[in-house]
């Protein structure tokens, strides 16, 4: 399995051409024929295991959806070979969206694809902190833009002598072109501000370079207040003063290393979903990993992955549900119970039967 070309075309030849699939509410192929919305379903390794069953209880409790299971991770490789199987692959291109948990080691070989079989060019990460839950900047409410389909993850690495490893990075005017419509569009939708566009043009000049560039024409085009700044100095900035910045919009690698950061912000990796959007369809996943430090004990934060189903019903087009859903959660973090990343004794189990108790 290859990740995504980066020109928009995908695995079916078909292209992403930077329409949304964030709230049109119309679904994509996978609607089966009783309209019931075709959910995939891929738990992977670890905690995914334990938070992404406790956000299908939550899809089930406010909507109607069919929902499919599918393998994919560091165990079916184990056992097949494989981290992920075609028959996962297909699922995801069909359905009408796919939530997912985490992958170990294998990460790299599932995550890429999967954002590629849904035809994904951004990866939406909003990083807020909630009432009740102990942050280090609890006035933070931000959004990251996430390039999802180049940058260094495009993944042309090379050994070329004993002594030499190299890394090609891919940044095309068209993917950035249409992460700054996409950012556009975010901005007058959701009553944001404007944009800060994230980059190290002042060293990579070329690529960084095109990038910014592309993304603040994107901005003038569509009247969008867009600012920059440059990475390193942005890193210093969100954490001394968070409410400078409102969206941000940058490149793959940044994007996942500044949203971690934001999460340390906000209380924990346990709290920050993300939706990877495609023209048709989406991916939805917390932005943690399958922390194997405490997987298997059952005291997994689902609020990650519950916020992820949101954005997923969202995406189907039911904004109610995504409300409610919501909502819930902001109470349980604000009343408790709490898991112990947050400070609580509370079990998975138990926030997940506060959230549904609140629906
Ligand atoms: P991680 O996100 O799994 O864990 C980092 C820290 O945050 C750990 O201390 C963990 O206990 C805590 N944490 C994360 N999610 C939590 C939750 N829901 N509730 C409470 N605490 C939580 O990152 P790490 O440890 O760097 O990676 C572990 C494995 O996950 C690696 O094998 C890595 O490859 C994989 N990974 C997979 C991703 C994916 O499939 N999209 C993304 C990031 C990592
Ligand atoms: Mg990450």
């Amino acid at each position: 399995m290859t990740e995504a070309p980066g020109d928009g075309t995908r695995a079916d030849g078909s292209r992403a051409d930077g329409t949304r699939a964030d709230g049109g509410g119309s679904h994509g192929a996978g609607d089966s024929d009783d309209g019931v919305p075709e959910i995939a379903v891929i738990e992977g390794d670890g905690i995914g295991r334990e938070v992404v069953p406790a956000a299908v209880k939550v899809l089930d409790a406010v909507g109607d959806y069919e929902f499919t299971a599918a393998a994919a991770g560091d165990a079916v490789l184990d056992e097949t070979g494989e981290a992920l199987p075609v028959e996962t692959y297909d699922l995801a291109a069909a359905a009408d969206a796919t939530l997912f948990g985490a992958a170990g080691e294998s990460a790299a070989d599932v995550i890429l694809p999967l954002r590629e079989a849904v035809g994904s060019f951004v990866n939406v990460r909003p990083a807020r902190a909630y009432p009740g839950v102990d942050a280090l900047r609890p006035e933070m409410d931000l959004v990251f833009l996430r390039e999802n389909t180049e940058g260094v993850y495009a993944g042309h690495e090379d050994r070329l002598a004993d002594d030499v490893s190299t890394l090609t990075r891919v940044v095309t005017e068209s993917a950035s072109r249409r992460l700054g419509a996409f950012a556009c569009e975010y901005v007058a939708e959701r009553d944001r501000d404007g944009f800060t566009v994230v980059h190290k043009a002042n060293v990579m000049r070329e690529t960084d370079g095109r990038f910014r560039d592309a993304v603040l024409a994107e901005a003038e085009a569509a009247g969008v207040d867009a600012d920059t700044a440059l990475m390193d100095a942005f890193a210093t900035r969100v954490c001394l003063d968070p409410d400078r910045f409102d969206v941000i919009v940058c490149p793959n690698l940044a994007g996942d290393v500044l949203s971690d950061l934001a999460a340390g912000l906000v209380g924990g990796l346990g709290l920050l979903p993300s939706a990877n959007l495609g023209p048709e369809r989406g991916l939805f996943e917390p932005v943690h990993g399958t922390a194997p430090d405490i997987a298997g004990e059952g005291v997994a934060n689902p609020s990650a992955t519950i916020l992820s189903a949101a954005m997923l019903v969202e995406s189907l087009g039911d904004a109610d549900a995504a409300a409610r859903i919501r909502t819930a959660v902001e109470e349980v973090l604000s009343d408790g119970p709490r898991t112990p990343d947050l400070g609580g004794a509370a079990t998975t189990a138990d926030v997940t039967d506060a959230v549904l108790a609140r629906l």
